[in-house]
């Protein structure tokens, strides 16, 4: 295993290509920054960019390639491929979703769900394991955001989860901003979802905008295209988070109609700024 330098507690950005320039040139006050590995893979020129910017801040990797979920596996060739570009980056976190994304070799453009089974459990935790293994690295997974359930599920995600930590020592992404469109879309309580999450296995936080659409039966379904500011449930769910598990790096994830490089480092001043009026309140509350 490769020696991880400590996240630090902090909020940091996701850094998309129109950004590099400007952190080069303005050298921003950031914490950290977040890069997806397939955005540099055929683009030397970006890739000269971000070892210069890696450098200057603590880089985080968060793959939306590697698919733990897919049936027939996870893609040697890109594993290898981002695991020699996370080698010269040394990141502080690599992390990648609950999910597949590819299909005969295709690489389709969602995240799509899987059912939670004991067959699904023991495929994930070999992909798993796998990935780990190439990368030399923890590997934190990401709660996915659902529009469906899957009636062949026999746990909830929050078990099956907590059994992939326990069988592989992985570790979790808990993306906020998922949990409340999950909840919201299939009909369940957020709060409590956050309840039976195994929160000792958080190594990061995701904080994402989405969007609203309304159904022609009056319902709504929430739609997680982070191209928005954070939502204000988001936003009480995350302070939720972070009474019951403490602060943990936090990512602004802005992947959609992108703002500022400015804007984006004011949504993750004001992650810093809940957590810490979060975590002021608890302890007020405990001495008092
Ligand atoms: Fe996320």
């Amino acid at each position: 295993m490769h020696t991880v330098s400590a996240a630090p507690l902090r909020a940091g950005v996701g850094l998309r290509l129109q950004h590099l320039k400007t952190v080069l040139d303005t050298r921003p006050e950031a914490a950290w920054f977040e890069i997806h590995p397939e955005n540099y893979l055929a683009n030397p020129h970006a890739a000269e960019m971000l070892f210069e910017i890696a450098r200057l801040y603590p880089i985080s990797v968060h793959s939306v390639g590697v698919s733990v979920g897919s049936a027939e596996g996870v893609d040697r060739r890109h594993l290898a491929r981002i695991g020699a570009l996370i080698d010269r980056l040394n990141p502080i976190l690599v992390s990648g979703h609950l999910a597949w994304s590819t299909h005969e070799g295709d690489y389709l453009n969602d995240l799509l769900p899987m059912p939670y089974t004991q067959e699904a459990l023991a495929h994930v935790a070999a992909q798993i394991n796998q990935v780990q293994d190439a990368l030399g690295r923890p590997y934190h997974l990401e709660n996915p955001s659902n529009y469906l359930g899957f009636k062949d599920s026999t746990m909830t995600e929050t078990t099956f989860l907590a059994e992939l930590v326990e069988r592989t020592g992985c570790r979790l992404l808990c993306d906020i901003s998922n949990v409340h469109v999950s909840a919201h879309n299939l009909g369940y309580d957020a709060r409590r979802y956050m309840d039976e999450f195994p929160g000792h296995a958080i190594g990061e936080m995701h904080l994402g905008g989405f969007e609203v659409e309304a159904e022609d039966s009056g319902s709504s379904v929430i739609i997680d295209t982070h191209s928005q500011p954070i939502d204000d449930h988001a936003w009480d769910l995350y302070a939720y988070a972070v009474e019951r598990f403490g602060m943990r790096p936090t990512l602004i994830e802005w992947d959609n109609a992108i703002p500022s490089l400015e804007t984006l480092l004011e949504e993750a001043g004001k992650a810093e700024a809940v957590a810490m009026r979060t975590l002021a309140g608890a302890r007020r509350a405990l001495a008092g």
